[in-house]
């Protein structure tokens, strides 16, 4: 079964640790590690999931010249993550150097984490898209565009809305990863997710992949949260 990824936004590794103890032992999770706890924790906290034997989803949007993207992705390729990503804005140059670090990085033997990308963070707004960013188009348009120069880079996908996931298969590929947060099952606190859609219709839109944060990280019963929601991003009722 296809697991949804779950978010973990913790301040730190203590409030991970007693999180992920609401979960059976040998339950293997696909979790997301951002900047949040990256940060505080450092690489360590990679390792120490991955010796859990969760997989992860490195999300730290990298976004800088192609040459210290290039080093950088080296140095994640040696954690052994699954997904990881940088911003579509870095531009073709900056993406394809980021998969050539990845390349170089991995150790022999293992899997080249999936690169994706961000186009336009769904926290941006077409009005300030156009007033911060100077991009006079629509915004859909613009994320078309940076899941197209994504694609042409020979990155494996991007990050989206699940309601974008039709347009930019259509720009790009069938196969191409759109990995969707902005999940709500239909009971749920939507919070400040401003467009969301629940696990069973992101199947149905065809997102490769769900990340599902508070839904899961907030509720009482987390683990019965979780099986919730994997049973409908499955079909199974
Ligand atoms: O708690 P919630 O389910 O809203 O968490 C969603 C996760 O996905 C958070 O870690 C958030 O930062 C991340 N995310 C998002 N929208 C994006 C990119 C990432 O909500 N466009």
């Amino acid at each position: 079964m296809n697991r949804p990824i779950i978010a973990l936004d913790f301040p730190d590794k203590v409030s991970v640790q007693l999180f992920l103890n609401k979960f059976p032992k040998n339950e293997s999770l696909f979790v997301k590690v951002g900047m949040e706890i990256f940060y505080k924790e450092g690489p360590s906290i990679v390792t120490w999931l991955k010796d859990l034997g969760h997989d992860v989803f490195l999300d730290l949007k990298l976004h800088d010249i192609p040459n210290t993207v290039r080093s950088a992705m080296k140095s994640i390729a040696s954690l052994g993550v699954a997904i990881t990503n940088v911003h579509a804005a870095g531009g073709q140059e900056m993406m394809e150097q980021a998969l050539l670090g990845l390349k170089e990085g991995t150790p022999e033997g293992q899997q080249v984490p999936e690169l994706i990308a961000v186009t336009q963070l769904t926290s941006t707004s077409e009005q300030q898209m156009h007033t911060d960013q100077l991009i006079t188009c629509t915004l859909n348009e613009s994320v078309c565009h940076y899941a197209e120069i994504t694609a042409e880079s020979g990155l494996a996908g991007v990050v989206c809305s699940a309601l974008e996931v039709d347009m930019i298969k259509q720009r790009t590929s069938r196969d191409f990863i759109c990995l969707t947060p902005g999940i709500r099952p239909a009971d749920a606190v939507v919070g400040d997710q401003k467009r969301v859609v629940t696990p069973r219709e992101a199947r149905d839109i065809g997102s490769s992949y769900i990340v599902v944060g508070r839904p899961i990280t907030k509720s009482n019963i987390p683990y019965e949260s979780y099986l919730k929601i994997k049973n409908e991003w499955n079909g199974v009722d």
